[in-house]
């Protein structure tokens, strides 16, 4: 009996008939990035720019994806989720992104989660607890460290919070060695968010790696994690009122130390000053080094304007409450 019958009471076998095709969002973090890995809590909204997979047995003797052949070192998330699920058949994998890859817009996290629920063949209910569990074990592997704040916003959608207690709105817990974190939905308000790319590459693992070293080492550093979940929790609070001008000024204020942390990079620096202009607050989203910063304002157009002036790809940001999709 192959491995597939032997999974086949969790796990629909790949027929030759059968295709599955799931989708999953991006997302931005408002609050709270880098501190979330040691616990502390965090703010991330799903953004309506989404993953697109689709898999089904292959014709051939070999996976592939997109018509190349598979390569486990450049799919390591696909490949980590395959070896996760006991998966040794041969695939046809097509997928397609409207995320930027290595910006901190939750790319691998949509790539795990959208690929996970296909290989599982699920086609009725969506497990979204199991799936945000799995998805956070397979980034925790590849990056060798993370939260699970990506992975869980890219599975459920709309506004997430993660903390160390059990509050109203409680979705699911995942725990990894002495931490825990609890997931909750958060009714965040209506936000004009503009994102603004620096184009700088800035892969997760890397910086989640170095700031561990860091925060292993440094009592400036854990002093700063702390800090940042303190900023969360009033960004909660101030989310909730609804008071705009009190959110923008702990965005900056995540933002100042997210640069002590040592995450901000001269490109983001220059988009987050132009941004500033027309807007209540602005701060680097995900890992930081590079990649994408956001901002809070009532003028979208002019912001966005601001941030191409300064040498940055500017997009208005719609978020969206849909997280993983059958398609
Ligand atoms: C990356 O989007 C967010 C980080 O906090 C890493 C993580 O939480 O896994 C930098």
């Amino acid at each position: 009996m192959g491995r597939c019958h032997e999974i086949s009471y969790k796990y629909l076998c790949f027929n030759a008939f059968l295709m599955i095709r799931y989708s999953a969002p991006g997302k931005i973090i408002l609050f709270g990035e880098h501190a979330v890995v040691y616990g502390e809590p965090a703010i991330a909204i799903a953004i309506d720019k989404r993953f697109r997979c689709e898999i089904s047995k292959s014709g051939q003797n070999r996976t592939t994806i997109n018509g190349l052949i598979f390569d486990p070192e450049k799919q390591n998330y696909l490949n980590c989720a395959m070896e996760k699920l006991g998966i040794d058949e041969e695939l046809e994998i097509h997928t397609s992104s409207e995320l930027i890859s290595g910006a901190g817009m939750g790319s691998s996290a949509a790539v795990t989660v959208a690929s996970i629920a296909c290989l599982r063949g699920l086609t009725d209910d969506i497990d979204k607890k199991n799936i945000a569990k799995m998805a956070f074990e397979v980034e925790y592997e590849v990056q060798g460290n993370a939260s699970p704040i990506d992975t869980s916003t890219s599975t459920q959608g709309g506004g997430i919070i993660l903390s160390p207690t059990k509050n109203s709105g409680f979705l699911w817990s995942i725990k990894k060695g002495e931490t825990t974190w609890n997931i909750h939905k958060s009714d965040i308000p209506k936000l004009n968010l503009v994102l603004g790319n620096t184009g700088v590459h800035s892969p997760t693992g890397k910086l989640v790696a170095k700031i561990k070293e860091f925060y292993k080492r440094s009592f400036f550093a854990r002093d700063i994690v702390n800090q940042v979940g303190l900023i969360v929790q009033r960004g909660h609070e101030a989310l909730k009122n609804e008071d705009l001008v009190e959110v923008g000024r702990l965005m900056d204020q995540n933002q100042h130390l997210l640069s002590c942390l040592g995450v901000s990079h001269p490109k983001l620096d220059a988009l987050i000053d132009a941004a500033r202009e027309h807007s209540y607050g602005a701060k680097l989203s995900g890992v930081g080094g590079g990649g994408v910063m956001i901002a809070l304002t009532d003028e979208p157009e002019e912001t966005s304007k601001a941030i191409e002036e300064a040498g940055g790809q500017a997009y208005i940001l719609p978020s969206t409450n849909k997280g993983l999709k059958l398609e």
